[in-house]
């Protein structure tokens, strides 16, 4: 069963009398452990469609499932329930507490789900040393790299196991050695815990750790190639 599946979503918004018709039928589908980049020009569509995928948007038509669950434009509680359940994401900006140490973000992101205690600074810990943090656990966001920051953020992503991770431009922010590093990670962990991974970029190096690539245009997905 794929983790990701969308089928014919169109999404439009008003402004003032006008429809912008943002997404025009699109239809993929990411399979547990596979690693997906979508390509497409600044305006296109990446990060509604991401945020559609991802639970915070809904489509205006068409269909979303994510790891079997139906996600229905009409039930705000399903749709923040299969969000918290099954979605990891990464931004461009990481979005870190400032005040709260690296291994206080993770354990934080716990916390939301409803873990506690022990059991949430241990999975922290763990995520972090994945992420090869486990020096950095008590560090201040403003004491460590971009690519730290990043992949503090991508801990924070993975730590409820989420069954897909989604990622907005997640080496944008960082130079070329430390996006690779981050890519490198996010496809290992990807493909050892079967996550689907889905990172929208303009980075042609994110074609390296990818098994697929999708590309928009216009709101339309144009082709895919493989990599
Ligand atoms: N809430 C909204 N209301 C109206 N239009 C919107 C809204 N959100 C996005 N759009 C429009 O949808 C289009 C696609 O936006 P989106 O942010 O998905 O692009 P993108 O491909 O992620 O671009 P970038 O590479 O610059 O991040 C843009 O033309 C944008 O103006
Ligand atoms: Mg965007």
């Amino acid at each position: 069963m794929a983790s990701i599946v969308a089928e014919n979503v169109s999404k439009s918004f008003r402004q003032g009398r006008e429809f912008v018709h943002v997404l025009e039928d699109v239809s993929l589908s990411v399979d547990p452990g596979e690693v997906v980049a979508l390509e497409g020009p600044s305006g296109s569509g990446k990060t509604t469609l991401l945020s559609i995928l991802g639970c915070i948007l809904t489509p205006s038509k068409g269909r979303v499932v994510i790891d079997g669950h139906e996600v229905l434009a009409s039930d705000g509680s399903k749709l923040a329930e299969v969000r918290k359940r099954f979605i990891g994401f990464v931004f461009q900006q990481y979005n870190l507490f400032a005040a709260l140490s690296a291994l206080e973000n993770v354990e934080l992101a716990l916390n939301i789900k409803g873990v506690r205690g022990p059991r949430a600074r241990q999975a922290a810990q763990k995520a972090l040393e994945d992420v090869g943090l486990g020096d950095r656990m008590g560090f201040l966001p403003r004491d460590l790299s971009g690519g730290q920051k990043q992949r503090v953020a991508i801990a924070r992503a993975l730590v409820g196991s989420p069954s897909v991770l989604l990622a907005d431009e997640p080496t944008a922010n960082v130079d070329s050695r430390a996006g690779q590093a981050i890519l490198e990670i996010f496809r290992t962990l990807a493909k050892r815990d079967a996550r689907a991974l889905l990172i929208v970029t303009h980075d042609p190096q994110v074609r390296t750790v990818t098994d697929r690539v999708l590309c928009i245009r216009d709101g339309r997905l144009t082709s895919e190639s493989g990599t």
